[in-house]
């Protein structure tokens, strides 16, 4: 059986919050226990770089997000669970997959834009301040992603675009080495997806609006009674409509629980009484790993040595994978013989490219000639004329089986040594050779 991939990174740049609990650990750890799915958990501290120049809040949120997932209860043998820089294979991809990227596709990236926008409406200029980094985050993240060939990503709404340009960047890469590339999903929970803040807003670092996942019980409580609501007072129906308080409840309480708040807010309950709730519900999930939580951060060793048998099992997908993708893009061996323009061909086609055809016939001056055409029927190549149907009939079949062609631009095709013909308007050799491979393809 094919087991369904599932993949998913956590910036270390902060400490771990609600947000990333229920939006994030708490799913993929219920993922993890099916046995249809490997599952790809990664503390993406490389990606922290893009936000943070602090060392040792890298450090410590690193510590603090491994610590989060195994105290949440994630089985580090049944799944890949791994620290991003201890794969050097991945920044090694990025830069293959940087040189297929379009630029103009980067340009138009969210994070990236928004702060070009900040910077025109401040008048300044428009890249001010704005590193080559936090332009090629979606690059690095899409190598996140193509370097374990992942079918399923499950992420935030706002991290689609991402997958989008990973499965962007995958089709280019397969489209010109070959199908190496599995293009990847977006997979968003809209029950669980994004989780509101203390004010309301998205739940994150940047909106400094997070309810740590493992804050003492005190501050928990503390903070659960500074979420902001309106102004009604107890017996004022209340909306749960927009409401976070509400939000927060049914992403933590039972559905009996939630439709009985549901019922309470209609009722008018206090919002004192309904964050009192909220808080026991978040508690009593929270408090049981909370322990553990501590017993890890505690523990700074067997963290690390998690981690470290996480990339030595992850590397072992991902080594011999990058071996393979630097054969394809050329760092090759130089004592191994070139491979033909067959080989070539062969990876560059795409998958769906219909047969190539050719077509042989006679004209008036006695000579044989053939055409080759595209499946969809396009002129690509217009040969020389031969004295015998065979001597056409013989070019034709070293074309089929691969033979080393170049293009001069004075004279025409040649095969090996001789003149064969001339590519048609606005054709050139890479099409000509990708519809060879068709060829090639069907005697392999
Ligand atoms: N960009 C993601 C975030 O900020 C984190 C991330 C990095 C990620 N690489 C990834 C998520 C790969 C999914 C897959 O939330």
């Amino acid at each position: 059986m094919n087991k369904h991939r599932v993949l998913t990174g956590i910036t270390t740049s902060g400490t771990p919050h609600l947000g990333n609990y229920a939006g994030a650990i708490r799913p993929a750890i219920a993922a993890s226990r099916r046995d249809d799915v490997e599952s790809f958990y990664f503390l993406a501290d490389y990606h922290a770089l893009v936000k943070v120049q602090d060392p040792a809040r890298v450090q410590r949120s690193t510590l603090e997000i491994a610590a989060s997932w195994l105290a949440a209860g994630l089985d580090p043998n049944t799944v890949w669970f791994y620290r991003q820089s201890d794969i050097p294979e991945i920044p090694e991809l990025t830069w293959l997959l940087t040189c297929v990227a379009s630029k103009g596709l980067l340009n138009r990236a969210h994070a990236y834009k928004a702060s070009v926008d900040k910077n025109l409406a401040d008048q300044l200029d428009p890249d001010a301040g704005i590193t080559a980094g936090l332009f090629m985050y979606p690059v690095l993240m899409a190598a996140d992603i193509l370097m374990f060939n992942a079918h399923k990503v499950p992420v935030g709404r706002d991290q689609v675009q991402h997958i989008e340009m990973a499965r962007d960047f995958a089709g280019r890469f397969n489209h010109l080495f070959g199908e190496h590339f599995v293009l990847p999903e977006a997979a968003i929970d809209d029950s669980v997806a994004t989780l509101p803040g203390l004010d309301g807003r998205k739940m994150s670092k940047s909106y400094d609006n997070t309810i740590p996942m493992f804050a003492p019980p005190s501050e928990l409580r503390k903070l659960i009674f500074s979420i902001v609501t309106d102004s009604r007072a107890p017996g004022e129906a209340k909306d749960t409509e927009g409401s976070a308080l509400f939000q927060l409840y049914q992403a933590f309480a039972s559905s009996e629980e939630t439709l009985a708040m549901r019922a309470a807010f209609a009722d008018g309950i206090g919002w004192g009484d309904a964050k009192q709730s909220l808080f026991e519900v978040i508690d009593r999930q929270a408090a049981p790993m909370r322990e553990k939580y501590e017993a890890l951060i505690a523990q700074p060793i067997e963290i690390e040595a998690v981690l470290r048998e996480g990339a030595i099992k992850a590397r072992k997908f991902s080594a011999p994978f990058l071996a393979k993708l630097r054969y394809a893009v050329g760092l090759r061996d130089l004592r191994e013989a070139p491979t033909s323009m067959r080989d070539r061909t062969a990876a560059a086609k795409p998958e769906s490219m219909k047969p190539a055809s050719f077509k042989q016939y006679r004209e008036a001056d006695g000579k044989f000639y053939f055409k080759l055409l595209d499946g969809d029927g396009k002129l690509l190549l217009q040969s020389i004329g031969y004295a015998s149907a065979r001597d056409a009939g013989q070019l034709i079949a070293q074309l089929k089986s691969g033979g080393d062609l170049r293009h001069e631009p004075q004279s025409g095709v040649h095969l090996g040594d001789s003149l064969i013909g001339t590519l048609a308007d606005n054709v050139d050799l890479t099409e000509l050779t990708a519809a060879l491979s068709t060829f090639a393809e069907e005697n392999a």
